[in-house]
């Protein structure tokens, strides 16, 4: 194997995180949804594809390097919410979770001096600076836009046009 069993484990864990994030993000549209805002859902589906690619990115290069990934059983999400802003403020503190543990991995990387996996994060490094950004721009709103139902209808329709931005990588 070309990668230590630390960092195998890492990787691994790393699959359950994606794919936690994007069991999350599919509850959280499937709520939006039902709740009736349906930018936010439309936003909030294409989130739980885009965890989804990242769970491949992981699994493959596992598989890659003969380590073979380790498919995990992921835990029920929550199923409602508050409020949108409630739910935002849950996605920010997730994507927070996810950079910790990346950042981490990039330190075993930097020690074990294991030089391909630390080329093979570099792309989840950026990726979790814009996810941050984005949920940090979402939630800018409710003070930009307010929190009565006028201000959370802008912000939906704000998040619908991103959602249907498939060009744009992120927020
Ligand atoms: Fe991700
Ligand atoms: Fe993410």
């Amino acid at each position: 194997m070309k990668i230590s069993i630390k960092m195998k484990k890492a990787l691994n864990d790393q699959v359950a995180l994606e794919a936690s994030a994007s069991n999350n993000y599919l509850a959280m549209a499937s709520w939006c949804e039902v709740t009736g805002y349906q930018g936010a859902a439309n936003y909030f589906y294409a989130q739980s594809d885009e965890e989804r690619t990242h769970l491949l990115k992981v699994v493959h290069y596992l598989n890659a390097l003969g380590a073979v990934a380790t498919i995990p059983a992921i835990k029920s999400p929550a199923s409602s919410y508050k409020s949108l802003e409630g739910l935002i403020k849950t996605a920010l503190k997730n994507e927070q979770t996810v950079t910790t543990a990346i950042h981490k991995m990039v330190e075993i990387a930097q020690k074990e001096k294991d030089h391909s996996t630390y080329a093979f994060l570099e792309w989840f490094v950026n990726e979790q600076v814009q996810e941050e950004t984005k949920f940090e721009t979402i939630l800018q709103k409710f003070d930009l836009l307010g929190r009565d139902k006028l201000g959370i209808n802008e912000i939906d329709k704000f998040l619908a046009v991103k959602a249907s931005a498939p060009s744009e990588p992120t927020v």
